[in-house]
């Protein structure tokens, strides 16, 4: 394996830390070292890790059939949960990934609309779909020219790049600048209500407003990615009424640690998926793996246990998590900011306020931030590399306090050498 694992997303020198187990809110690796896990893969593991209902429906699947050919009665089941959550929902088709679940929505909206152009927000991650792979990790240098999707990494399609419009999150007027010209070419805009790469900030109401709007008066989709953010509430990221999106995709928790993704909407919008309609499907959806028994199975064990009172307990865990953590920095004497809501949290060092992908950029290339994580994952907490948190069902307020006397700890014994 080149670099020596699968993810560029956890490489590390001189090399990763490989994990064997784990169980509650901790994990093993391979050395027997423990680690009081906040990353939860990437935030899918909601209940943590050995959750007894998905482990008990994953081997009882397992002794059935790990996959078939043909639908299952656990997928029908695991449908009606998510659709019956969410008032936005009528239909859900699922697939493998999150990036898939993007892919399937942006496919959609360019299948409804004839049109070409995608809107996204600059920075924000939407997975590894070419014509949202634009300014994911944008710089200064194009910052002035926002308007022009640059290529991320090499490899990406130049033709997708063309289809791609980059436009700035919760700035209105610089949206409207981006967007005026071009809004009968557009196909969809596509926000995450949380994106962790601009900072793990709220979408504004006053933006959110105005994209529905201008979605609406121009005929193209609000496209929402809630495959982080889905696990804000018993029905996804909360949303006013008055703007909810026309297709979602999202996965993560739905999927209880098995691989999964979903889109779902109106039935008007959803139709556009129905192989039963006369002139058959306008976009072509299948895949060997899609609704797997097995995430099918894990997916609807994990969203069972997932009922309005364990959100109650998960965000208030969240916001608990955000105060102890900011007054760790306070007490260590750093200058820090915690930003993100509900059961994710994000850690920066320097106070400047973080309320664009600009801010979040600037504080992102702090060279102590790597130091800090590393330090506090030898004292057994572990953090992603951007400094990103999800809390689990397993954890509770003494986990916690670890974190956040973690966190002081480590940054007083750093702070000498970055002369604070
Ligand atoms: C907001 C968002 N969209 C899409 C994706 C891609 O999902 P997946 O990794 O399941 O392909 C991610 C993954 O982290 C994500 O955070």
């Amino acid at each position: 394996m080149p670099g020596g694992n699968t993810r560029i997303s956890n490489f590390e020198r001189p090399h990763p830390i490989y994990l064997a187990s784990g169980m509650g809110a901790y994990v093993k690796d391979v050395d027997g070292n423990s680690y009081l896990d906040f990353q939860n893969n990437f935030t899918a593991l909601i209940h943590g890790y050995g959750h007894p209902g998905v482990a008990d429906a994953v081997r009882r699947q397992a002794n059935l059939a790990v996959s078939f050919a043909g639908p299952t009665v656990t997928e029908v089941k695991l449908a009606e949960l998510v659709v019956e959550r969410v008032p936005y929902f009528d239909q859900i088709r699922f697939t493998n990934t999150g990036s898939e679940a993007v892919m399937m929505a942006l496919k959609a909206a360019r299948a409804l609309t004839g049109r070409r152009l995608i809107a996204k927000c600059e920075g924000a991650y939407h997975g590894n779909y070419d014509v949202v792979e634009a300014n994911v990790t944008a710089s200064p240098r194009n910052w002035t020219e926002v308007e022009q999707a640059r290529p991320e990494h090499s490899g990406v399609a130049f033709s997708a790049l063309s289809d791609c419009l980059v436009v700035p999150f919760n700035d209105i007027e610089g949206t409207r600048k981006i967007l005026e010209g071009v809004a009968d070419r557009l196909a969809a805009i596509i926000i995450d209500p949380l994106p962790s790469r601009i900072g793990l900030i709220p979408l504004a109401a006053d933006y959110l407003a105005y994209v529905r709007d201008f979605t609406r008066k121009h005929s193209a989709l609000l496209v929402f990615d809630q495959v982080l953010s889905f696990r804000l509430g018993y029905a996804g990221a909360p949303l006013p009424q008055t703007g909810y999106p026309d297709l979602c995709a999202f996965g993560k928790i739905i999927g209880g640690g098995l691989p999964i993704g979903a889109v779902a909407g109106s039935a008007e919008v959803m139709a556009v998926f129905d192989p039963s309609l006369a002139n058959g499907p306008r976009v072509h959806h299948s895949g060997t793996f899609t609704a797997n028994p097995l995430s099918m199975a894990a997916g609807l064990a994990a969203m069972a246990d997932l009922l309005p009172p364990d959100f109650q307990r998960l965000n208030a865990l969240g916001d608990r998590t955000r105060t102890l953590l900011a007054a760790a920095f306070a007490s260590a004497g750093v200058p820090g900011t915690v930003t993100g809501e509900g059961s994710l949290f994000r850690i920066f060092l320097g106070s400047e306020p973080v309320s664009s992908y600009a801010d979040t950029f600037a504080l992102a290339q702090d060279p102590r931030l790597k130091p800090l994580l590393i330090r506090m994952r030898e004292t057994g907490v572990s953090l992603s590399p951007i400094g990103l948190g999800a809390i689990s069902t397993a954890m509770d307020e003494a986990d916690i306090s670890r974190l956040g006397e973690t966190l002081e700890t480590a940054l007083r014994s750093l702070k000498h050498q970055w002369r604070v």
